[in-house]
């Protein structure tokens, strides 16, 4: 497998071409963004962490019959993933309250809901990932009815997935974002990445925040929660 010329550079990866039409390199950055870009930094080996584990997590759902785009883990940062166009959409799902919920409608975090939220964001920096609804998405023709039906059913067993995973190693999902992608066919696959940057991780035992607030919020400790994470999915 060729590693050919970089397509693009997000905010934590970086996206190559390769050799084969239908595959991308994805490459995992250590650096750090929060409120769309305004407080920068770099977490020390977060991208080999989210490199590792993101596969995991979406090998486990692989498993459970979720699509993905993972094709192999090809070294600690680089791993070699199905070409699709991203759905321009943020899917949050929240089991507890948090975050900008928890701002918005005046919710104490650590709530729990009496029913699983589902958000959708309208991927787009210059105006801030505005969040919309599904008449918005169709409106915008971001996604058919068909495709985010698929995307809505896909969220909800993944969430059911990660929460019973993650609960045998005392972590509380208390919400997360993904995103999906299409392949050249028009299948809609789970794309992106899994990981503290993109999951909010409590310990359920100590309550303790084990994910990317710790670098927004400024509460320390940030390298020591992804390594945690890391040792406990992956028992290193
Ligand atoms: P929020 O409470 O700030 O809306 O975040 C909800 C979830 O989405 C949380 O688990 C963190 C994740 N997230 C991202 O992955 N990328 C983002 O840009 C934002 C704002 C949140």
């Amino acid at each position: 497998m060729k590693k050919l010329q970089q397509l693009y550079e997000g905010k934590a990866k970086k996206v190559f071409a390769t050799d084969d039409p239908e595959a991308y390199i994805v490459e995992y950055k250590d650096d750090a963004t929060a409120f769309n870009g305004l407080k920068k930094g770099t977490i020390n080996e977060k991208g080999i962490i989210n490199n590792r584990v993101s596969n995991h997590l979406m090998k486990m759902l692989e498993s459970h019959g979720i699509p993905t785009h993972l094709i192999k883990e090809l070294s600690d940062r680089e791993t070699l993933v199905k070409k699709v166009t991203i759905v321009p959409l943020e899917v949050i799902v929240r089991n507890i309250a948090a975050g900008s919920l928890s701002k918005r409608l005046g919710l104490p975090e650590g709530k729990k809901l009496a029913k699983t939220v589902l958000e959708y964001s309208y991927k787009d920096d210059a105006l801030g990932d505005p969040m919309v609804n599904d008449y918005h998405v169709y409106a915008m023709e971001l996604a058919t009815p068909e495709e985010l039906a698929t995307i809505a059913g896909y969220a909800f067993k993944i969430n059911e997935l990660l929460t019973n995973y993650l609960k045998d190693l005392n972590i509380e999902l208390i919400d997360f974002k993904l995103e999906f992608g299409k392949t050249s066919d028009g299948t809609i696959i789970l794309a992106d990445e899994i990981s503290p940057d993109t999951c909010r991780f409590w310990d359920s035992v100590t309550g303790e925040k084990l994910d990317k607030d710790r670098f927004r919020r400024d509460l320390g400790n940030v390298e020591g929660a992804y390594q945690e994470i890391m040792k406990r999915l992956l028992g290193e």
